[in-house]
This record gives C-alpha cells, sequence and structure tokens, in this order.
C-alpha cells in the first residue's frame, strides 16, 4: 500500500507555489527597488536614470529648476522622436531650426541642455515612463515640499499606467498563489493526520512521512534557501542604491568640534557680530574660521579657568591651530563667492545656513545642491539699492518684468563652473 507516493506530487506542488510567490515578491518590490530588474520595471529604471542624469536640472514635478519641470511634458513636446532626437543633441535640434526646440530655447535664456548621446531611446522611455508616474503618484513629503501643491494629476500617458496595471497584476497573482498554497497544506496535512493513524502502512513510508513534515527539515531544504537569498541579494540591492543616490549631500551635518564653542551663547545671547569672528565674509570669497587669537581678546579675561578654554591656552602655547571639523563644503568645481551674495547681493546668512544664533553645534542646513543654488537664483530679486553699477542695468530692464538673479546671468554655467 504505496499511498504515501500520491503525497509527493502536492509536496511538490507547494514548492514551485513557494517559488512562485517568492519570484512574485521580488518582482512587486524590485518595481520600486532595484532598476535592473527584468519585466516591466521600466518605471524604476527610469528613476535611476533620472536622478543619474536629469536631477541636477529637471524636477519630475511642474517645478522649475534649470529647464522646465518636465511633468505632463508629452503634452507640450511635438512627438516622442522629438524627445529622442532632443535628449540625444539638443543643439542639433535647435540648428535645425525646429520651431519647438527654439522656443524653449530662448524661454530658458538660452540655456544649453546637456547631451546625452549615449542614452537609448527605451532609456528615454523609461524617463519618460518614471516622470509621469511620479507626477501621478501622491506627493511624497519631499515633492509635497518641492512644488508646494497638492497632487494635481496631468493626463497619465500609456507607460505610466501599464507600470501600474503590471504591479495591480503581480499583486492579485501574489493573493492567489497564498490561497492556493494554503489549501495544498491544508490537504497534506489532513491526508498526514489520516495516513499516520492507519495500521498497514509500512516503515519506509511511515519514515518519508515523518521527514516531510519536519519543520526543521523543510526549513533546510533548498526551495527555502533560495527564497532567503533571492530577498538577501534584493534588500541589500536596495540599501546600497538608496545610499549612493545621496553621495555628496550632506545636510543636516553636524559634526562634533574639539572645542564645544557655542554659536548659541555668543552670537545668540552675547549678540557678537558674525562678522567679528568671520573676518573676510563681506570681503572675501571665504567667510574664514576665527584664529585661537580672536579667542584671547575676550578669553584672557572671562571664564579662563575652564577646561575648554585651556583648549585654547594650549593650542596657542602650542603653536598650534585648533582643528575645527569643516561643515559646509562645496565640491572644487562649484565656485562660490561670499562677499557677492552677503555685501552686493545683501543676503543675510541665515538664507543659507539657517538660524546659526540658535545653533549649540552648526548644522548644515541647506542641501548645497546646484538646484539649490539655481532655485534661488531663480527667485531672488537682484538689490539694486546703493549700488552704482546696478543703476545702467535697472534703467535698461526698468519696463520689463522683475530683475531677477538668473536674469543677470546667475544661471549660466560657467558662473559657477571653472
Ligand atoms: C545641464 C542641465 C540639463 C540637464 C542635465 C538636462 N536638461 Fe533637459 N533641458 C534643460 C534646459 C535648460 C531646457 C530648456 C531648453 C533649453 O534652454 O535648451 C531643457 C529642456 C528639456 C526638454 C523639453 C521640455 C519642455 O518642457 O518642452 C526635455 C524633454 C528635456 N529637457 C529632457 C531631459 C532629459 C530626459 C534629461 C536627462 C537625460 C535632461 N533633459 C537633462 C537643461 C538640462
Ligand atoms: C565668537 C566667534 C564667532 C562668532 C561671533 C560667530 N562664529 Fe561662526 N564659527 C565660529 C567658529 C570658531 C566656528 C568653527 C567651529 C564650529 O563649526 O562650530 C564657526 C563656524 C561657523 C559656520 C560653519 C563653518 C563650516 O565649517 O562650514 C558657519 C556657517 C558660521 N560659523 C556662521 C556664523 C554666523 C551666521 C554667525 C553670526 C550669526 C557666526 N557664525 C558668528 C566662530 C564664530
Ligand atoms: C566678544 C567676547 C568673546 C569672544 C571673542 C569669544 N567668546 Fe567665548 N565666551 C564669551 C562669554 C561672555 C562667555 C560666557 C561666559 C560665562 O558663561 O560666564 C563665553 C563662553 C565660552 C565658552 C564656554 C566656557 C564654559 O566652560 O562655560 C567656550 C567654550 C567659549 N566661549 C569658546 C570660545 C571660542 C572658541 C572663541 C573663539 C572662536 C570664543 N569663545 C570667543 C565671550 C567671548
Ligand atoms: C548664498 C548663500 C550663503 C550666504 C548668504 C552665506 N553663506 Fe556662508 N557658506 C555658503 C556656502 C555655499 C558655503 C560653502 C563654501 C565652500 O565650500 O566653498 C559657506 C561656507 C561658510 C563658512 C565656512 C568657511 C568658508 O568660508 O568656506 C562660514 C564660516 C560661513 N559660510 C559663514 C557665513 C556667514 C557669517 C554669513 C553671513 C555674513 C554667510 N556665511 C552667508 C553659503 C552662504
Ligand atoms: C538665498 C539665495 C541664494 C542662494 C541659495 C545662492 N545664491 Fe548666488 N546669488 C544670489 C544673489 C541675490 C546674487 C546676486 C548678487 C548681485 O547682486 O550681484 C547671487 C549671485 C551669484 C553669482 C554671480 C552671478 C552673476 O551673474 O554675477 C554667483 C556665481 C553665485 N551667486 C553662485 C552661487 C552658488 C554656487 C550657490 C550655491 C552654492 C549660490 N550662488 C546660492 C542669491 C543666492
Ligand atoms: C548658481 C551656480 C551654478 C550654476 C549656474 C550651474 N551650476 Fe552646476 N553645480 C553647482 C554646484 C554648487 C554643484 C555641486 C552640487 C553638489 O555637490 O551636489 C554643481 C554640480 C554640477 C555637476 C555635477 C553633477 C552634480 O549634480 O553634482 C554638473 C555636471 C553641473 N553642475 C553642470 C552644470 C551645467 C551644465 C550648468 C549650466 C546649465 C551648470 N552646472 C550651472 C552650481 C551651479
Amino acid at each position: 500500500m504505496h499511498i504515501v507516493k500520491y503525497l509527493r506530487p502536492i509536496w511538490r506542488g507547494c514548492s514551485m507555489v513557494l517559488l512562485l510567490a517568492t519570484l512574485t515578491c521580488s518582482t512587486v518590490w524590485a518595481q520600486g527597488a532595484a532598476p535592473a530588474a527584468s519585466g516591466g520595471g521600466d518605471a524604476a529604471a527610469g528613476e535611476a536614470l533620472f536622478k543619474n542624469n536629469c536631477a541636477a536640472c529637471h524636477a519630475a514635478s511642474d517645478e522649475v529648476v534649470v529647464g522646465p519641470g518636465l511633468k505632463g511634458v508629452m503634452t507640450r513636446v511635438p512627438n516622442k522622436d522629438w524627445v529622442y532626437k532632443w535628449v540625444k543633441n539638443s543643439s542639433a535640434v535647435i540648428a535645425s531650426g525646429d520651431a519647438y526646440g527654439n522656443q524653449i530655447f530662448n524661454k530658458y535664456n538660452k540655456l544649453q541642455m546637456q547631451s546625452f548621446p549615449d542614452l537609448q531611446n527605451a532609456d528615454i522611455d523609461n524617463i519618460l515612463a518614471y516622470v509621469e508616474s511620479a507626477a501621478t503618484a501622491a506627493p511624497t513629503a519631499d515633492q509635497a515640499k518641492a512644488d508646494g501643491q497638492g497632487g494635481a494629476t496631468a493626463a497619465p500617458a500609456e507607460s505610466g499606467l501599464s507600470t501600474q496595471y503590471f504591479t495591480i497584476i503581480l499583486v492579485a497573482l501574489l493573493v492567489v498563489l497564498a490561497l492556493v498554497l494554503l489549501v495544498l497544506i491544508m490537504i497534506i496535512s489532513l491526508l498526514t493526520k489520516f495516513l499516520s493513524n492507519r495500521k498497514d502502512l509500512s516503515d519506509e513510508d511511515r519514515e518519508l512521512l515523518e521527514q516531510r513534515t519536519d519543520i526543521g527539515k523543510v526549513l533546510q531544504s533548498a526551495v527555502v534557501k533560495g527564497a532567503v537569498l533571492i530577498i538577501a541579494v534584493l534588500l541589500l540591492g536596495k540599501i546600497g542604491l538608496d545610499s549612493v543616490m545621496r553621495i555628496g549631500i550632506a545636510q543636516g551635518y553636524a559634526p562634533k568640534q574639539p572645542i564645544s564653542y557655542s554659536h548659541k551663547l555668543h552670537a545668540g545671547e552675547y549678540k557678537i557680530n558674525c562678522a567679528y569672528c568671520h573676518t573676510s565674509v563681506y570681503k572675501g570669497k571665504n567667510a574664514s574660521i576665527p584664529s585661537a587669537n580672536i579667542c584671547m581678546n575676550c578669553h584672557s579675561v572671562i571664564k579662563n579657568s575652564s577646561p575648554e578654554i585651556k583648549k585654547l591656552y594650549t593650542a596657542i602655547e602650542n603653536n598650534q591651530p585648533i582643528e575645527w571639523i569643516r561643515v559646509h563644503n562645496l565640491p572644487d568645481h562649484a565656485y562660490f563667492n561670499h562677499s557677492q551674495h552677503t555685501n552686493v547681493g545683501g543676503l543675510a546668512c541665515q538664507n543659507c545656513h539657517g538660524d546659526i544664533e540658535k545653533m549649540e553645534v552648526v548644522e548644515q542646513v541647506a542641501p548645497l545642491t546646484m538646484g539649490w543654488c539655481i532655485d534661488c537664483h531663480r527667485k531672488t530679486e537682484v538689490n539694486t539699492k546703493g549700488n552704482a553699477y546696478y543703476d545702467k542695468l535697472v534703467a535698461i530692464h526698468a519696463s520689463k518684468e522683475p530683475m531677477k538673479v538668473a536674469t543677470i546671468g546667475g544661471i549660466e554655467c560657467s558662473k559657477c563652473h571653472y
């Protein structure tokens, strides 16, 4: 009586269902995680491409960064072919006399969009799919901050929708698989109970039966191990990808300094002027960090027995500078000048550094990305008060819109990049 043999196909069935469920799970998840995932993960692939190539100049919303926000772009441009040509080489499109190309080129102050000759049409499709799905998705906290408005929805493109359907189908499949698995497990447990009560079972069959119902053994099976491996790889991939996206952005960085110097105390409570210590902030490119001698103007008498102040004395006696840890740091290829902003522009430090006078430890408040610089240049009107140099410019612009930093060249690449 080899009735146990009939259990085999059911066990196999269970394994298959488990495997399928794992794969489906992975695909659903990979849609939002690893861009290289197979299947129709086009929006996910597009997101990575967009962030690496386009996000420096474009938002997926309708917010203008350097170039126009790409939300609803397919409703503006002539057709998809135009987008392919434009992304690969926009200057060629403009040079060909293309009407729409010239129109936006002029609208954006003749800013040259970078060329991407290496992008394939499929890549560009993926980017467009991502842009549409980002525009139709409910706005995240970040997006809401960026475009300040709710999830007003443009007519969704097919590609954006098709990824949504794909996800829905996969999730439905997952539910069905889970139900099938449940039913199979119920059959197995019923059969097992029934069989183990039978007297005419051979020893061989009984052993097989126990083996297959032992949870420990099942957990060690290849199917379960494979599933765990797939999930682990995906998890690591997602973590890796997320951290790569943030490389170079140090917003919120607030290192502990060698002396517990407090801006809250000095600049806040005692109202010491920023330029008393950051001596060149109105005159030069760099704001400068004060030397211990500046501190000594006061601390030669104030609190000079405090252990923190003793560190100042030690530094001066050993003729060694205090090793303050740098908080803000732009990459070398970007040029930023303080006097241009604080003196000529008349901007308060707090615009870019936040409420330093309330900080116990200095923290980088602004993202210091290119989009951040450009965004302010687009929004801020040039401060022309008492500046003879600007008088002529103002006269020229008097009849037109308000003179923004962007109008006087504040978004030309060469102003910020050597
Ligand atoms: C260096 C900045 C920059 C980068 C990077 C950039 N663009 Fe642009 N893009 C622009 C500017 C500026 C315009 C406006 C037209 C002009 O001035 O040339 C524009 C226009 C466009 C337009 C037309 C938009 C409309 O509303 O008609 C599309 C589409 C576009 N870009 C796609 C892309 C894609 C896709 C990428 C990434 C692969 C990308 N751009 C990367 C600067 C950039
Ligand atoms: C009594 C001297 C003193 C005064 C006054 C002062 N600072 Fe500072 N500041 C320092 C010192 C010392 C550091 C370096 C240690 C640190 O980061 O806390 C520093 C660091 C900074 C940094 C971070 C520099 C970096 O590494 O990126 C900023 C930004 C800054 N100060 C802005 C201000 C502003 C704005 C004010 C006025 C509201 C001000 N400071 C007033 C002494 C001063
Ligand atoms: C214009 C005067 C002035 C200057 C310049 C000045 N401080 Fe102070 N500092 C003070 C005063 C006032 C106090 C508060 C003393 C108290 O709590 O009684 C203080 C307190 C401190 C304390 C806290 C000491 C403790 O143990 O409570 C530290 C640390 C300190 N300062 C560091 C510095 C450093 C570093 C510099 C130079 C970058 C500096 N100060 C420059 C006036 C100054
Ligand atoms: C328009 C934005 C902006 C304004 C306004 C501004 N800063 Fe900065 N600040 C920056 C940036 C960007 C950096 C990083 C510069 C770099 O890494 O080259 C920086 C760096 C610094 C540093 C570090 C040392 C250095 O020079 O790199 C100090 C100190 C500082 N700022 C103080 C000030 C003070 C004090 C004021 C006001 C009088 C001020 N800043 C106004 C953007 C600004
Ligand atoms: C808070 C607003 C603000 C931010 C943020 C800002 N800027 Fe500016 N920037 C200005 C203003 C205002 C001027 C105009 C100064 C003047 O009157 O000439 C200016 C002018 C400039 C100019 C000279 C432009 C010209 O045509 O002469 C350069 C270069 C520049 N900024 C670089 C940067 C860089 C790099 C960053 C980012 C690290 C940055 N700015 C961030 C407000 C800002
Ligand atoms: C107002 C100043 C400013 C202007 C104008 C500007 N950039 Fe940038 N750019 C920056 C800053 C600051 C960074 C560094 C950002 C960072 O570290 O995240 C940067 C970074 C970059 C990078 C490195 C990639 C990245 O996102 O970090 C490229 C490429 C670039 N800029 C190209 C351009 C081109 C092309 C133009 C002209 C359309 C341009 N930039 C105009 C300030 C500017």
